[in-house]
């Protein structure tokens, strides 16, 4: 097993040209990894579960998955709960932070149906987890709608709120007496602007500019619901505390002119500002500049109103103050130019916002272009999250990096190093409450439509192999250190 001391002579051959020092972690944050039912759990149909929009999606159009995989068996998780735990309990790892599959649990999608073995399941997983000295940190939606209530508008219905209710009264019944950290929902943007614009993520669907921002009101009004029905029913006996997780890419200007400045500003909201700007500012209700841009492209297209629905005074109201704390999912970060209006046309949040994005090809890459380590954007993205959503404890609840390397994944474990460095500036310098660093992925897991070709896991997952055998890759040996020591190494 590598010790801290061959820790700190890797770094210091590998990476440090200058000189290093060490840095101790503080000791309320918390280190903790991270996974999603349908990527890891696999038995789709198992023991009475429901077919999800992802079970659909996979088997009816296997084309939109990079290497036409499905997530039917993925890590084999569903029959390897003490195992898994094990691995994360050889880490010293102190949170684990899974989803609940709402058809494993609901088949039909409504409450009338209870599913007693799925429950059974995440009961054995969470009793598991506390037994070994891991705190269990639940999501209630990472993407599996019941396909049911696809077929009925998914997130584009505004029933949904009652029907995420049905579910959730569920699980705080069945779970919320272990389980004190609940997420509501993983990610909007991902489920909005992949699931209904993108044509990316299950269902797949191309509206974007209608479908998206028809999805972002119903995640917040259903968001929004479920943190009061937790406060008012649930809280004051269980004991917990509930948030949302957003996705948020620094944005940075691509020019010092006042229009890329005005751009990255835009691309800020366009991307997460209207998750967050509701829930987390006095003010509450979608960003003013996302309302304009979009009722102004609107009027120029002829529309009698802006394509954005707009929220209600009270429901302005309602979603305001929506989380005990800020869930930040961070991975990379984007530069952000203004351009000119495109051509009027089929509508697009694209064209609403004006601004192209693009990545630095200079900063490391990952096994996609996509994910690069960008650790001041994290900096920068933290200083934001306090300075315009509130000083509020935030918890980094997914982090992470997909290396070329299966094993050896040494660029994964620099990313890490990296990022918790610029986690102990934020903290120290500029007194952002940071509490928990959440790395994705436990182990490598079916990565949506990248299938398995991306592996961001602390284990390497032989996925040919019926066993589905883990095997510890360095950033396993670097966190394992890492949660011993409580030390990073820091090139001055
Ligand atoms: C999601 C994970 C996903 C990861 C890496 C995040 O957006 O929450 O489910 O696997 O990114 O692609």
């Amino acid at each position: 097993m590598i010790n801290s001391k061959f820790l700190v002579l890797f770094y210091l051959f590998n990476y440090a040209t200058n000189l290093t020092i060490l840095r101790k972690l503080p000791d309320d944050l918390v280190l903790a990894s991270a996974s999603s039912s349908y990527q890891i759990e696999g038995a789709w149909n198992e023991d009475g579960k429901g077919e999800s929009i992802w079970d659909r999606m996979v088997h009816t159009r296997p084309g939109r998955i990079l290497d036409r995989s499905t997530g039917d068996v993925a890590c084999d998780s569903y029959h390897k709960i003490k195992h898994d735990v094990e691995l994360i309990k050889s880490m010293g790892l102190e949170q684990y932070r899974f989803s609940i599959s709402w058809p494993r649990i609901l088949p039909y999608g409504y409450a009338n149906h209870i599913n007693m073995r799925g429950v059974q399941y995440y009961n054995e997983l969470i009793d598991e987890l506390i037994a070994n000295g891991i705190t269990p940190v639940v999501t209630l939606y990472h993407w599996e709608l019941p396909q049911i209530f696809q077929e009925l508008g998914g997130w584009t219905n505004a029933l949904i709120a009652e029907w995420f209710e049905q579910y959730a009264r569920v699980v705080f019944d069945h779970f919320g007496d272990r389980v004190k950290l609940w997420i509501t929902i993983n990610e909007p943007k991902q489920i909005c602007s992949f699931g209904y614009a993108g044509g990316t993520f299950a269902p797949a669907l191309e509206i974007s500019g209608i479908a998206d921002y028809m999805c972002a009101r119903n995640v917040l009004l259903t968001h929004a619901r479920i943190f009061h029905l937790y406060k008012n029913s649930y809280q004051s006996i269980q004991k917990g505390k509930i948030g949302i997780t957003i996705e948020c890419s620094w944005m940075e200007p691509a020019t010092n002119s006042t229009n890329d400045y005005e751009a990255a500003d835009r691309a800020r909201q366009f991307d997460f500002g209207l998750y967050a700007h509701p829930i987390f500012t006095p003010a509450g209700d979608f960003p003013e500049i996302f309302k304009k841009f979009i009722a102004e492209r609107s009027r120029a297209e002829g529309h009698q109103q802006s394509r954005l629905p707009s929220f209600s005074e009270s429901e302005i109201r309602n979603i305001r103050g929506t989380a005990d704390f800020f869930g930040l999912n961070y991975y990379s970060s984007r530069y952000a130019k203004d351009i000119k209006p495109h051509p009027i046309g089929k509508p697009s949040s694209l064209k609403d916002s004006r601004i192209e994005i693009y990545t630095d090809p200079n900063w490391i890459t990952g096994a996609d272009p996509i994910f690069r380590s960008v650790p001041w954007g994290l900096r920068n993205i933290l200083k934001y999250i306090k300075h315009n959503y509130g000083d509020m404890d935030l918890f980094i609840t997914e982090i992470g990096f997909p290396d070329y390397e299966k094993f050896n994944d040494t660029k994964t474990v620099k990313y890490h190093n990296d990022h918790l460095n610029v986690v102990l500036d934020a903290i120290h310098l500029d007194k952002v409450k940071v509490k928990t660093y959440t790395v994705w992925s436990l182990m490598d897991v079916f990565e949506w439509t990248r299938g398995y070709t991306l592996g961001f896991g602390l284990y390497h997952v032989d996925f040919e192999n019926d066993n589905r055998t883990r095997t510890p890759k360095w950033s396993r040996e670097f966190f394992h250190t890492l949660a011993t020591t409580r030390t990073v190494v820091q090139e001055i």
